[in-house]
């Protein structure tokens, strides 16, 4: 069970799924612009370090969940795979990432679609690699959509999540806690005209387990030789592992 239970609306009725696809809907024309710009592109050199990762076991067909405007998906390009598939439940985002694809004219190994990471709709065993960036922390049931990851992973397939962490050491720590938790929602809400997307990016943040704790919960997924990888003095990080 994900402990603590963090909504983007907090006055809406609907679950946390239906929340954040609605969140996501409303901000898709904004962002991959406010993606770049509030992380001063250090989010593209940081999908470069997870992908970097998977290419030595050179997978032929990659999953990525939670794909949005398919960013990670274009970037898995670098591992030279012969497809990539991307899911997410935001038909919004999705829009915007198939535009882009269409314009790279990258349709023919890149293609995206409604999908849920807790009802993943592929068979057991299919996939070379799956890969999650900036997705997991929205996910309903954590778990839950991990368990899924693992049962559409071939054995012996890789996992390679990307997810904000949280930095430790001084003075960082407090520099990132007064940006993100000040700075970051003002530029947020006045770009993407959505009042809480950018409150919640925070605080889901704050109450996502990551480092060792994210790890065991990959372990009791049951995935092995996981790894974390801390990045830009914690900010992000990579975990990795194989099923
Ligand atoms: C912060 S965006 C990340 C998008 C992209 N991976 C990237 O790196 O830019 C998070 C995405 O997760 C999607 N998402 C949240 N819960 C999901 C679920 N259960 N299944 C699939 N996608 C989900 C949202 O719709 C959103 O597009």
């Amino acid at each position: 069970m994900n402990k603590v239970e963090v909504v983007p609306y907090k006055e809406d009725k609907n679950n946390k799924k239906a929340q954040v696809a609605k969140m996501f809907d409303n901000i898709s024309p904004k962002y991959d612009f406010l993606n770049h710009f509030l992380s001063l592109g250090i989010d593209i050199y940081w999908r470069k370090r997870a992908i970097k990762l998977l290419k030595p076991h050179k997978p032929s067909h990659i999953l990525d969940v939670a794909t949005g405007t398919g960013d990670f998906a274009i970037a898995a390009l670098k591992a030279k795979p012969t497809k990539v598939t991307g899911v997410d439940i935001s038909a919004g985002m999705l829009e915007v990432g198939k535009q882009k694809i269409k314009k790279k004219g990258l349709e023919n190994v890149i293609s995206l679609e409604l999908g849920d990471s807790e009802k993943l709709a592929f068979e057991d065993n299919y996939f070379d690699a799956v890969i999650v960036s900036f997705g997991v922390r929205n996910f309903e049931n954590l778990e839950k959509g991990l368990q899924d990851i693992y049962r559409v992973t071939k054995p012996g397939g890789k996992v390679v999540i990307l997810e904000f962490s949280k930095p430790t050491s001084f003075p960082f720590k407090q520099i990132y806690s007064f940006y993100f938790k000040y700075i970051l929602p003002l530029i947020g809400k006045i770009v993407s005209k959505d009042q809480a997307a950018y409150t919640y990016l925070p605080e889901s943040v704050h109450a996502f387990p990551y480092g060792k704790e994210f790890v065991n919960i990959l372990n009791n997924t049951g995935f092995n030789h996981t790894k974390c990888i801390p990045l830009t003095f914690g900010i992000s990080s990579i975990y990795t592992g194989t099923k």
